[in-house]
This record gives C-alpha cells, structure tokens and sequence, in this order.
C-alpha cells in the first residue's frame, strides 16, 4: 500500500484498521504456502485487529447484528485469510462462491490497476459502451455460437437479475405464441429447492410467495429422476412455458445432473415448444470451458452467467440466447452499475487466465473430485455419497446432526466451507474450491478431512 493510500485508508477506516490489514497481508504474502497450511486453525495475537472501530450494530439479525466480529475476515490472499482476531482460515468455498481466483490474484489485481491507470473508467451508460464490455460480450458469445446463443444481454450486475431476465423472456414469449391456447397460467418446471436468485419472481420458481406472485405456476421435480420428469411435460403439455435447471445444484448439496437427464429435458422442450433456461451462475468460469454446458454438450435457449466472471471484484451478470429471443426492451432488464469496463476487464483478465491455466485446473479437479470419493468409499459409516463434479463438490453425510457437527469441528480446525443441513432431509458439507488451489492444498484438504472424520470426537 503506498503512503497516499494509507492515510486515505486510516482516515476512513481508522489508523489501526489499517495497520492491521496492512500487518496482516504482508504475514500472507511473506509466508509461504506449506508453512501457511501448516498454521491454518492457528491464532496470531499478534495479527489481531486489537480494537475493532465498528460492531455489526447496524447490520440486521439476519446479517450477524449483535454477533462477536472476532471471526470476520481482515485480510485474504490467495485461500488464505485472516480474521480479525488472528486466526488462519483456508477458504473452500471462494467467499460466498464467488471468489474464483481467491483473494487478491496479482494479476487481476493488476489488470483492475493498470485498466484504471490507463483511464478505463469504471462505469457508464449503458448507451455508450467502452471496449472493454464490447470485447466480454463478443467473447462470451463466441464460446457459444456453435449452440445457436449469438446474443448476450451484458448489462446487469447481479444473477437475479439476469435470471429474471430470463423468466421474463420466457413467460413473455409464452404469452406472444402460446397463451391463446391455453386458459391457465403458463407452467415453469424447476427442481426442488432450487435457486434462481432472491427476487420475488425467481423465489416464486421454488416455490415461495405463493399468494404474491400469480400469472405463473412452478412444478417442482425431484433431480435426476426421469419419470417424474416426463409425467410432469406430460401432465402440463403445451401450457409448460419452459424448464429450469442449475447443472450442479450448489444450493442443494452440490447434486450433480445427469446429462442424460439434461438431454431429456432438452428433447421434452422441444417437444412441447418450450424453452429451456441453464442457470449457470455457479458452475459458470469454473471448468476450463468456461460453460459448463459446452463441457456435456448441453443445447439449451438460454444460459444464465454471473457470480465468477468477475472474479469478486464488482459484480456483473449476463443472459446468453439465440437471436430470436431478443425481444426484451433495454429497460425491461437492466441495472445502471451493469455496463462497468475495469469488472469487464477484469472478466477479460479472468478468461485469459482460465485459458492459460486449464490444463492444471483440469488436474487440481480430478485430484478433488477423486479424493472426495476416496473418502466416500472410506468411510462408508459416516458418509453416504461425494456430490458434484470437479472443484463444486460435497460430502453427504448419512445423518443430519453429523453434517452440522462434522462442518463445525472442521471450521473450528481452520477450513471455511458450508453446510447443507437446514432442509428436511438434507445433509452435506460443501466446498468450491478457486482455481488457484494447488494439488498441495488439494492434498491437506483432503487429509485433514479425513483426520477429522477418523478422530470422531466431533460426533
Ligand atoms: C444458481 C444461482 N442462481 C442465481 C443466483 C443469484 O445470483 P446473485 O446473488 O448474483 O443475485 C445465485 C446466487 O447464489 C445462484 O447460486
């Protein structure tokens, strides 16, 4: 940090809050990473942000108000992060799933900082797009041609948004070719606790606000199971205005969907002229392919992106469908924070990386992916399944009270990962790992998953 910076940053956040950010970096990016993995759990006194300026106060209940903010982030490179009392902590979930190089990648962090050096401005009308958001959305559409997606709606920022883009798409087009057939509200099929974003309309997709939002009837199928699947188009024939999957359910135990289920759903759209929606906004930039459908050879009409593609550092969303799709107006879906070029050049800055990297990331991902079912196999006792594919992965456990005292021992041990375990039935720990994992972090993850499921003193 330059000296400029940090008196801006002491005037704003405190003298001491940044001098223990500052501390606490230069201990990240001194410290090399096996003696970094060999100190995850441990505190550092003397890393601690002693006299926190601010409590979460201000925050609501459900946000943490009133909670200790011992165990908050200070400062993060790479995996590795410390709180605010000094404990080390490997992050295996990239922050909230979207940290997909971890914190601080030099070279993102180079590219925002030379982008901004050079006068790539931050954001603008979406009426006069700078470069760097031409260039992600001819990129973006050239992965996809070959699938028929030619049209990229770039300019919202978050994932809800881009998904409810595309349930207006849908339902719109329903109304447009279909609706005068039928006398009901068109019907959407989606999986069982799916998440398509928190506005009211993509909660409705599960289920929820049933007395709010009329003019739209989810049907809930379970994953994988085709026969549900082929009563439910054929139940709802024509009136089914199209079909919603998350390829890997992040929001539900990292599930993965057989592609031949895909491909049904795929062949039962057809059918029934309806459209179907990928929601990629988890499994998107995270396979060298960038889209997870490429990687099964997945047609669907759109694919939803978000979340990774900037890597975290400002967020943006994008909407991918054939040409003939194209019927919404630019403010029937848009944020005005949507059209920003130094996230687009991260994104840029992002891709490049992936295409440079995708032979390592296609390795660190077997390693995992073989390690949790090694671990699956070898505990069969304790742990019923390993879920997901590549670095999106889960344990499952065989009972619910071990999956939230199996995800606390192991967050008390220093790994930062999540827990499904809060509907009926559900059960897993959960762990997407960054890109920047190295078969070293693969390893250690692995045995201390193991050390701790053979110690069973957290049961
Ligand atoms: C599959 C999926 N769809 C949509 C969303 C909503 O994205 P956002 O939080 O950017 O609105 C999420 C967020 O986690 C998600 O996982």
């Amino acid at each position: 940090m330059s000296e400029s910076h940090s008196s801006i940053c002491s005037d704003l956040l405190g003298r001491e809050t940044a001098e223990a950010t500052r501390r606490a970096m230069q201990f990240l990016e001194r410290t090399g990473q096996d003696a970094l993995l060999d100190s995850v759990g441990r505190r550092f006194p003397e890393l601690a942000l002693e006299n926190p300026p601010v409590t979460k106060d201000a925050f609501p209940t459900s946000y943490g108000r009133g909670k200790s903010c011992d165990d908050d982030l200070l400062a993060g490179l790479g995996m590795f992060y410390l709180t605010q009392s000094g404990k080390l902590m490997l992050d295996c979930v990239s922050g909230h799933y979207q940290m997909i190089w971890g914190y601080n990648h030099p070279e993102l962090v180079a590219a925002a900082t030379e982008g901004m050096r050079l006068g790539i401005i931050w954001d603008n009308h979406a009426n006069i797009p700078a470069t760097p958001v031409k260039l992600l959305a001819s990129g973006l559409t050239a992965l996809t041609e070959g699938i028929g997606l030619d049209r990229v709606l770039l300019g919202v920022c978050t994932g809800t948004i881009a998904c409810e883009a595309a349930l207006k798409i849908m339902l719109m087009r329903y109304q447009r070719d279909k609706a005068r057939v039928e006398d009901a509200p068109p019907v959407v099929i989606a999986l069982a606790s799916n998440y398509h974003g928190t506005s009211m309309a993509t909660q409705a997709l599960r289920g929820m606000w049933p007395d709010l939002v009329a003019g739209m009837a989810p049907a809930l199928v379970e994953p994988n199971d085709p026969d549900e699947l082929r009563k439910t188009f054929e139940r709802f024939g024509t009136r089914v205005a199209g079909f919603w999957a998350e390829p890997i359910m992040m929001n539900r135990e990292a599930i993965k969907l057989d592609p031949e289920y895909l491909q049904l759903a795929r062949q039962l759209c057809d059918e029934t002229d309806a459209l179907m929606v990928i929601d990629e906004i988890q499994t998107c930039f995270w396979y060298p392919d960038v889209l997870y459908s490429l990687r099964i050879g997945l047609a669907p009409d759109m694919i939803v992106v978000g979340k990774g593609m900037t890597a975290g550092f400002h967020p943006l969303a994008g909407l991918l469908y054939r040409s003939e799709l194209d019927i919404l107006e630019q403010y029937d879906a848009i944020s005005t924070n949507g059209n920003a070029s130094l996230a687009a050049l991260v994104a840029l800055s992002n891709m490049a990386l992936i295409r440079r990297e995708r032979e390592r990331i296609e390795r660190v991902s077997r390693r995992l992916e073989g390690g949790f079912r090694r671990i699956a196999a070898d505990f069969p006792d304790v742990i019923e399944s390993a879920n997901g594919k590549g670095l999106l992965a889960g344990l499952k456990l065989r009972d619910r009270e071990d999956a939230l005292s199996f995800h606390k021992a192991l967050v008390e041990r220093g790994l930062w990962l999540r827990v499904h375990a809060y509907h009926e039935g559900h059960r897993t720990i959960l762990t997407k790992c960054p890109l920047v994992v190295t078969e070293a972090i693969v390893d250690w993850l692995l045995q201390a998953l193991r050390d701790t499921l053979s110690k069973k003193d957290w049961r």
